[in-house]
């Protein structure tokens, strides 16, 4: 079987982030036969039209998607969007020649510690991704709410149900890879 190569991507860069966290505990909940990468967006500079050829950092990030059959990418939520740092990275990754997230299938999805799980985060993300012509997962969508109540101390998350979601995230973004990628 071929081994499915999911690239994991945080919008946020704190060591004790919760989206990190979720994109770790996706880790643990991984089918057989898909394997998950973190790629940290700290190193990623603030983009600018000038500066050419691409820096170090983002053309392994090009290249980091390019490799990839799949994105999956946790969104924090500041002020009802995304973050810069995960905006700006996608603007990067958008650059021609060859964007490597065209017809790239990505699932979203998102942990915030109040009660709304980076739903109008999602929903920007969602228009985004569109722009750079991905193939964004529709459903199931998935809002980790109270992030404090879902994570141990030492960011694990323990909570039963919201795990059992992140694995149907998981399943159902494998088999919308699959169902786009020939080479499946
Ligand atoms: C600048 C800033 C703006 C924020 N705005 C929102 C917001 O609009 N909605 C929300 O639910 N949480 C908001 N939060 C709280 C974040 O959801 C919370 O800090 C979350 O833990 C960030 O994700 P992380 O743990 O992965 O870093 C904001 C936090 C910051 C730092």
């Amino acid at each position: 079987m071929i081994v499915m190569k999911i690239l994991g991507i945080s919008g946020s860069l704190r060591k004790q982030s919760y989206n990190t966290a979720a994109l770790r505990a996706a880790g643990e909940l991984l089918p057989a036969g898909a394997t998950l990468e973190l790629f940290d967006l700290s190193s990623i500079p603030l983009y600018n039209e000038d500066i050419e050829p691409f820096p170090h950092p983002v053309r392994a990030f090009r290249a980091a998607i390019a490799q990839s059959d799949a994105l999956l990418i946790a969104t924090p939520e500041y002020n009802h969007s995304i973050s810069g740092v995960l905006k700006n990275a996608l603007d990067w990754a958008s650059c021609t020649p060859d964007p490597p997230c065209e017809n790239k299938p990505v699932a979203i999805f998102g942990v915030s510690t109040g009660r709304f799980g980076t739903l109008r985060a999602q929903l920007h993300l969602r228009e985004i991704c569109a722009a750079l012509e991905m193939l964004v997962l529709p459903k199931p969508e998935l809002f980790i709410t109270h992030a404090r109540e879902k994570f141990d101390a030492h960011g694990q998350l323990i909570e039963r149900e919201t795990r059992e979601r992140l694995r149907a995230l998981l399943e159902a973004l494998i088999a919308w890879a699959r169902l786009h990628a020939p080479r499946m």
